[in-house]
């Protein structure tokens, strides 16, 4: 596996694979990867003829410096994994490679972050959605892949390359569960064992959402929710949310969508988790 850590070798290396008409994929990370991760990197891998990771840890999309500043990084492991993967080649610029200049591009997502993460994290998509677009304007995947497990980001991220008719295709990867049924995340290492054991709740809750889903209203079913993660005092909502898959605006009966996903965030202790299920499509 190659790395790079700077811009222009990247590119003058990537003009070549492409010189030869290689197709190539590209998976974004800010790294501490995890079967989640490496998912993404095994769909790449089967679709496209070279695939490329970047690990960077965004500044920019966190608006809230002990969160960045706690953010976990394992580079040396992460190498590893990608190695086994085949993985060919690894992208890891500095923050100054990034941002020679403050990044300051504004982004008009049309009101889709204006919900949910959106809300509770101010500028958090457009620090991704810079980033990416960065990433995307030095790599010029033929395919990009992200996570359903972050899924107003995928919506953002399509939109994004939508509005300047980037030529990528985003692909969507399903979310990949520990066995307990949390949600991968690098941020699962920041929970103790009984925190572990007590988040497993969220995707439980998430379960019972898409069984009563048509049974009870919405507005019984976020009270259900609410009342199950209430039972353990080290679990704070922040949201729970019913939207429409597309326009991520919150429902409030099922008649008015026919395509619904059920998103939550939750503090597990001083770590913030998010999950989604999808209820129909
Ligand atoms: P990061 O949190 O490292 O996630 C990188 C990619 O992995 C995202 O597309 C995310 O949705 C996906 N992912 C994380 N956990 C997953 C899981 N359990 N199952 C499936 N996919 C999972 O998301 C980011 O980084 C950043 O915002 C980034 C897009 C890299 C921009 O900085």
């Amino acid at each position: 596996m190659i790395i790079f850590e700077k811009i222009k070798e990247t590119q003058e290396h990537l003009e070549k694979i492409k010189s030869k008409g290689l197709s190539i994929g590209f998976v974004p990370t800010m790294g501490s990867l995890h079967e989640g991760h490496l998912s993404l990197i095994r769909e790449a891998k089967r679709e496209n003829n070279y695939v490329i990771c970047s690990i960077f840890v965004n500044p920019i999309q966190f608006n809230n410096k002990n969160d960045l500043k706690n953010y976990p990084r394992e580079f040396e492991s992460d190498i590893e994994l990608l190695k086994n993967e085949k993985c060919d080649l690894l992208f890891h610029p500095s923050v100054e490679e990034m941002y020679p200049e403050p990044a300051d591009e504004k982004f008009d997502f049309g009101g889709l972050d204006e919900v949910m993460e959106g809300m509770y994290r101010k500028g958090h998509f457009n620090g991704v959605a810079s980033v990416v677009k960065k990433l995307f304007e030095i790599i010029k995947p033929d395919r990009a892949y992200f996570g359903l497990k972050d899924y107003q980001q995928l919506v953002i991220i399509h939109k994004m390359t939508k509005d300047f008719n980037m030529p990528v295709e985003i692909v969507p990867c399903t979310i990949i569960r520990e066995e307990n049924g949390l949600a991968m995340s690098s941020r699962n290492q920041l929970l103790s064992k009984s925190e572990k054991k007590q988040a497993s709740l969220i995707c439980e809750s998430l379960k019972m959402v898409k069984i009563q889903t048509g049974y009870l209203s919405i507005s019984e079913i976020k009270e259900m929710v609410k009342r199950q993660l209430r039972r353990h005092r080290s679990m704070k909502i922040e949201y729970f949310e019913i939207v429409d898959m597309y326009t991520l605006k919150p429902l409030m009966t099922w008649a008015e969508s026919n395509h619904v996903i059920a998103c939550i965030a939750v503090y597990v202790g001083k770590v913030r988790l998010i999950d989604n299920v999808i209820l129909f499509s």
